[in-house]
């Protein structure tokens, strides 16, 4: 039987892993790489448990063919974190409890993430479109979509703080150019 080596980017690094032509991308992640965060739920592409971003898009990779994502950029809960520090979303999940087994959680964030970069001002609506491919049988989904809709008002506001205005012109750079258009220091 054939036997491929897929190499792929995975959370910003590069790795490569075995696989023949019926693994599945989530049992490369899952067996071969040691990313257990996607999870094995219907295994059919029904429940959304095994939600990946594959070049940034979510995909069910139960439903992936592993050697189909040679030279492709993937992206796992393992990689959202930033040493400690949890995504904006991850930590509007885990203040609005929007979690309660865990199983269909790295999913849904997935699916959330990808949802936020493309559109980082969604409506209720478009965020239960966005996580419509994801099961959950717990939450009733009422917590999810608003911790989404949380972490997308932190992100913005969090991306405010770090742009520079553009429209102000150049801070001033020296004591005779105050505001006041005065030496300061006289
Ligand atoms: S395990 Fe992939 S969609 Fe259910
Ligand atoms: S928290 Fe249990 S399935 Fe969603």
């Amino acid at each position: 039987m054939t036997v491929k080596i897929v190499n792929l980017k995975l959370n910003g690094v590069d790795k490569a892993f075995m696989a023949r032509p019926e693994t599945t991308l989530l049992l490369g992640l899952r067996e071969q790489l040691g990313m257990m965060g996607a999870k094995r739920g219907c295994a059919q592409g029904a429940c959304g448990s095994c939600t990946v971003l594959l070049d940034g898009d979510p995909v069910v990779s139960c439903l992936v063919p592993a050697v189909t994502v040679d030279g492709s950029a993937v992206g796992t809960i393992e990689g959202l974190a930033d040493g400690q520090v949890l995504s904006h979303v991850q930590q509007a999940f885990l203040d609005g409890f929007a979690t309660q087994c865990g199983f269909c959680t790295p999913g849904m964030i997935m699916s959330a993430e990808a949802l936020l970069e493309r559109n980082p001002d969604p409506t209720t609506e478009e965020v239960q479109e966005a996580i419509s491919g994801n099961v959950c049988r717990c939450t009733g989904y009422e917590p999810i979509i608003t911790a989404i809709l949380d972490a997308a008002a932190r992100r913005r506001a969090a991306t405010a703080t770090t742009t520079p205005e553009t429209d102000a012109g150049p801070p001033p750079t020296t004591a005779y150019e105050s505001s006041e258009g005065m030496r300061a220091d006289v």
